[in-house]
């Protein structure tokens, strides 16, 4: 079979990305342009901010990943770029280059949706075997994915507020650390002890999570402290959030594997470079002797490679796009 070259745009939140990936598995290059530094000055993403920068350096981004490839844009087989879901503004600036390359370069145009491109994430590392459960947990998402093939995805169970990464980035923000925050409280945790009594999320039998109680408890300890005058133990605070926040995914996760049938799990997004997690994951997948499979640690917060990815199996299906494609920032694959 002839090899095929997917150029892919991400630009669903605050990262610019461009890659050129063969066959779905294979990342030939990949550029990224990161504005977490503008940001961190507001404590998240501003949108407006954000599509402003997309816009100034969309066009060096694409340069830098088609000269990284040796590739011409006139070998390339098709354009994917990321719809939805994500912030309007910055959705548009990705899928308006795309429509341009595809127009001018005559290249078919794939719409990718962006959890997709997450959960797709692991065919650059490990790849995926169905049937198999993904533990999707990113800045907006918290859901337990079961697929039985391809671009088949079961919602087993979902947050019913709080995504776990937003919780991490909110915990982190009142405890005075930088946006993103997952990895400052994942540092902090290191050296902490879970000394702090937290209320349980969710003690239900479904397959939901809920972590807004959770992060609102930390908030109000910390008010709390602050009002008397005293300061929490950082380090202890963030290992007890992580220890009780984590406990809840795996036991949530090991309820779906007791649910259905699976011979692979995975997990996808941000939150999945967490090595806590990937630890705790490890231990309940040899529990059941099921096989893990974990995205690369550059392939789990938003990049272009992943779009590039989750493309290939659309690009085989002719599941193509015209010019009409909108963005979609509340769009849900599942
Ligand atoms: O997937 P992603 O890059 O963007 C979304 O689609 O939301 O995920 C970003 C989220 C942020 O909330 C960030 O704090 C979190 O992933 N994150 C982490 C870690 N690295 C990124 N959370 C915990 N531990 C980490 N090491
Ligand atoms: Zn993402």
């Amino acid at each position: 079979m002839k090899d095929v070259y997917i150029l892919a745009i991400e630009s669903s939140c605050d990262e610019t990305s461009i890659a050129i990936v063969k066959n779905g598995n294979e990342v030939i290059s990949l550029s990224t342009n990161t504005q977490i530094s503008i940001h961190q000055n507001y404590g998240g993403v501003v949108p407006e901010l954000a599509s402003r920068m997309h816009t100034e350096n969309i066009l060096y981004v694409l340069d830098a990943a088609l000269k990284k490839s040796n590739i011409s844009i006139n070998d390339i087989n098709a354009v994917a770029v990321t719809y939805g879901p994500g912030l309007m503004g910055s959705l548009l600036i990705g899928i308006e280059a795309a429509k341009v390359i595809s127009y001018i370069y005559k290249k078919p145009l794939i719409a990718v949706n962006h959890m997709a491109g997450h959960i797709y994430a692991n065919k650059l590392s490990n790849g995926m075997n169905f049937p198999l459960i993904a533990l999707v947990v990113s800045g907006g998402h918290t859901d337990i994915i079961y697929m039985k093939e391809d671009y088949s995805f079961q919602v087993l169970g979902s947050t019913l507020d709080d995504a776990i990464g937003e919780a991490y980035d909110k915990i982190a923000r009142v405890l005075g650390l930088k946006y993103p925050g997952g990895p400052n409280i994942e540092r902090l945790a290191l050296n902490g002890n879970p000394s702090y009594k937290l209320p349980i999320p969710m003690k239900d039998q479904s397959l939901n999570m809920s972590f807004s109680g959770l992060k609102s408890s930390i908030v109000n300890l910390v008010h709390n402290e602050c009002q008397k005058g005293k300061e929490v133990n950082k380090e202890d605070l963030a290992c007890s959030f992580q220890t009780v926040a984590v406990n809840e995914l795996i036991r949530k996760l090991e309820m779906a594997i007791n649910t259905v049938d699976v011979k692979n799990v995975i997990i996808a997004g941000g939150v999945s470079a967490n090595k806590y997690l990937r630890t705790k994951v490890k231990e309940l997948t040899d529990k059941y002797s099921i096989k893990l499979n974990v995205p690369s640690f550059e392939y789990c917060t938003d990049n272009a490679a992943m779009i590039g990815a989750a493309a290939y199996y659309l690009y085989q299906n002719n599941i193509f796009s015209d010019l009409n494609l909108n963005a979609m920032p509340n769009e849900n694959i599942y």
